[in-house]
């Protein structure tokens, strides 16, 4: 399995290749990570420069960054409600990006949640009219092959980690680094990083863990992003 990372230099230059496609009036889903942090500074910088530009945030960190980056931003309900202006454009790093090779380089699924935001990021960026994918090339790969992070509610965790050994997946329960706990979200819930080794079927993988009790959300997205800015030594490659 390939390791998280990446330089920061090619996160960033993923970041604010995206950040570049925003366009005055837009209303933009802001994600969390480290590389989508780079296209919400690039954000700030064209709003200070005169753009027209809100942001949606995907969690209290993107909605922090935001505020210091001098983002105007407003929440998802009003977004997306009957009044609301909708949003143009979502711009959302990834832990796996599957990326066709040879003659058929399309984007496919993600698998996202590294930093547990994946509940609130994956309903901002399906509510996107276009998801752009930020990455480094070590998020590349042509089959998806890292645990799937699975949010459950505390009361539904046993039932939740048997659901995973069932559908063939060992759940890990997910830690915070730095206390003696395991990892709260920004909805109160836990998380499970399941590891299901190299994912060859992930909409029917996606459609089992939506259905089971107990799950909030699961960090596959499939059908959902539209092109990716991968971020190299040397410049930006875009897939579609
Ligand atoms: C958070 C995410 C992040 O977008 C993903 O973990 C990538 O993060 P980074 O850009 O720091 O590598 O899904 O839930």
């Amino acid at each position: 399995m390939k390791t998280s990372g990446g330089s920061d230099a090619m996160k960033r230059r993923a970041g604010e290749s995206a950040a570049e496609a925003v366009t005055d009036g837009d209303v933009v889903g802001l994600g969390t990570g480290s590389t989508a942090a780079h296209a919400i500074r690039r954000i700030g910088d064209r709003v200070d420069a005169g753009l027209d530009a809100r942001g949606v945030p995907t969690s209290f960190a993107s909605r922090e960054l935001a505020r210091d980056a001098g983002v105007p931003c407003l929440g998802l309900p009003e977004a997306v409600g009957p009044d609301g202006p909708g949003i143009d454009v979502a711009i959302d790093g990834a832990d796996r990006v599957a990326i066709g090779r040879g003659d058929d380089p399309a984007v496919g699924p993600l698998i996202k949640g590294g930093g547990a935001a994946h509940a609130r990021e994956k309903l901002v960026d399906a509510a996107a009219d276009r998801f752009l994918v930020v990455a480094d090339p070590s998020k590349e790969t042509p089959v998806l092959d890292r645990s799937v992070p699975v949010e459950v509610l505390p009361a539904g965790r046993s039932a939740v980690a048997e659901a995973v050994r069932a559908a063939g997946g060992e759940p890990t329960l997910r830690r915070a680094e730095r206390k003696d706990g395991p990892v709260v979200t920004d909805n109160g819930n836990l998380v499970f990083d399941a590891s299901f080794g190299e994912i060859d079927d992930p909409a029917s993988l996606a459609t089992t863990l939506s259905t089971t009790p107990g799950v909030v959300e699961h960090g596959l997205f499939v059908g959902l992003a539209d092109e990716v800015h991968v971020g190299t030594a040397s410049g930006v490659r875009v897939a579609r």
